[in-house]
């Protein structure tokens, strides 16, 4: 351990030096819900740590009063997937601006994703991200790159990344195409105790493909990436799991044909996870139909079928986790031909509202808080319980605001996001980070 808030350190720790805090907080009048269900309860903060939680607590002197009536109170989300572009693509995004959008969008951490410039492959650019992520309104922990360069030929120092307190391995972008080498990367992820994830994509099956293979692509003469260049690759994994008893995490799972082998591998006793993400529980192929790149990602957005079948595993738990894939791109990159364009979307203040419309908001907090935080290894402090003792990451939000998304007035420095225009259900009120009010009536304090 390094000492380093993104590698482990307490929340309490995280408060040392830090302009205005300690400091005394009051949540008042709301519902919370953790995953011990949900009770009215107003909740005490001190220090960076929940001291007290109950009805009608007595305000302390001096306590800062933040308003949570019609709101649930619950455990600050975890994003296990957001690409915050720093080092090196910093025209869409910087680790400050990716940061108080996650804050906004009521995350609490947030796994930064290892397809930088260079990338997250050694300890140096590692610790470069996480000292930078110190200051960041959300706790920023990394996702280290499986392979050098991820150029998926030989194993990135996972050893010496897991040292940093790095849990979460992936080559994120492309998946690691050789068997033989992942197999041997899961054989040294279960030796140090870590997650490999992987992004689910057979390249030769990828074709020169950008949009799913059906009959939109069909009308819209744009090449297609079939529903089995995910599937394969979900297949010869689970039989790599089988095979090294490691654990897997799987990124983005798009298709109804991966919800089908992921539940078979859960009912073996397999050990796996998945995640999905908001846009793809919500959006369909039919949103390419002006060729608008927004609707451009991977894996692309797939037919109303797989779109059900994913609501529904993550209502039944098979889908653990609903994970942002949060992809800034500068509009100067972005707005180019369909087929040209780099794949990637917003997703961190959107993700909620659109998560609670899709699966309902217990299903939603599950799988966007108290899932993910212990897929991430963060459970120790995100992910609840909120109750006494525990570290003061808390989100309060309003199920009943509505609010129209207008790209110019989101905290990311990109514009990409497919919900322009979309009135939503559901707004963060207020962040609260290591016992910090990050974000106070829907605005970013720093
Ligand atoms: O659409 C995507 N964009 N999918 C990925 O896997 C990577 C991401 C990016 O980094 O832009």
């Amino acid at each position: 351990m390094t000492g380093l808030p993104g590698a482990g350190g307490r929340a309490s720790d995280r408060d040392v030096g830090r302009a205005g805090a300690p400091r005394t907080l009051m949540v008042r009048g709301g519902d919370v819900v953790d995953a011990g269900g949900r009770r009215r309860a107003d909740v005490l903060v001190e220090a960076g740590t929940v001291v007290r939680v109950g009805p009608d607590l007595a305000v302390p002197t001096g306590a800062t009063v933040l308003d949570a009536g019609g709101c649930v109170v619950l455990p600050g989300l975890v994003d296990l997937h957001t690409h915050l572009r720093q080092p090196g693509r910093e025209e869409a995004e910087t680790i400050e601006t990716g940061g108080r959008a996650a804050a906004l969008g009521g995350f609490t951490a947030v796994v930064a994703m290892p397809n930088t410039e260079p990338a997250i492959d050694s300890a140096a650019v590692a610790t470069e991200v996480l000292l930078l992520g110190r200051s960041a309104p959300v706790e920023v922990v990394v996702a280290g790159a499986i392979t050098v360069g991820r150029a998926g030929e030989r194993l990135a120092p996972m050893a010496e990344l897991a040292a940093l307190g790095v849990r979460i391995f992936t080559d994120d972008g492309s998946g690691l195409q050789d068997g033989g080498l992942m197999l041997r990367a899961l054989d040294y992820a279960r030796g140090l105790g870590v997650t490999l994830a992987q992004h689910c994509e057979d390249d030769r099956l990828v074709g020169g493909g950008s949009m799913h293979e059906g009959s939109w692509s069909s009308r819209l003469g744009i090449p297609g990436v079939p529903a089995a260049a995910e599937e394969a690759m979900v297949a010869r994994d689970l039989a790599l799991v089988r095979a090294s008893g490691a654990r897997m995490h799987f990124l983005h799972l798009s298709t109804a044909g991966s919800v089908a082998l992921l539940r078979a591998a859960k009912a073996e006793g397999l050990p796996v996870t998945a995640e999905a993400t908001p846009h793809h529980l919500t959006l369909t192929d039919a949103e390419c139909a002006a060729y608008d790149p927004v609707f451009k990602v991977n894996p692309p957005l797939r037919s109303d079928r797989d779109a059900a079948a994913l609501r529904a595993a993550v209502g039944d738990g098979t889908v653990d986790a609903v994970a942002t894939d949060h992809a800034p791109h500068a509009p100067e990159a972005k707005d180019v031909p369909f087929d040209e364009a780099p794949p990637g979307m917003l997703g961190l203040e959107t993700a909620l509202a659109v998560t609670v419309a899709a699966v309902g908001l217990e299903r939603a907090l599950a799988a966007m808080s108290w899932h993910p935080a212990t897929i991430a290894g963060l459970d120790d402090r995100h992910g609840g319980p909120v109750a006494a003792g525990s570290a003061a990451n808390v989100c309060v939000f309003d199920p009943g605001a509505r609010w129209t998304v207008d790209p110019a007035r989101l905290a990311s420095r990109s514009r990409n996001t497919p919900f322009a225009g979309r009135t939503l259900e559901g707004r963060v009120r207020h962040t609260i980070t290591a016992g910090e009010p990050v974000v106070v009536d829907g605005e970013a304090q720093r």
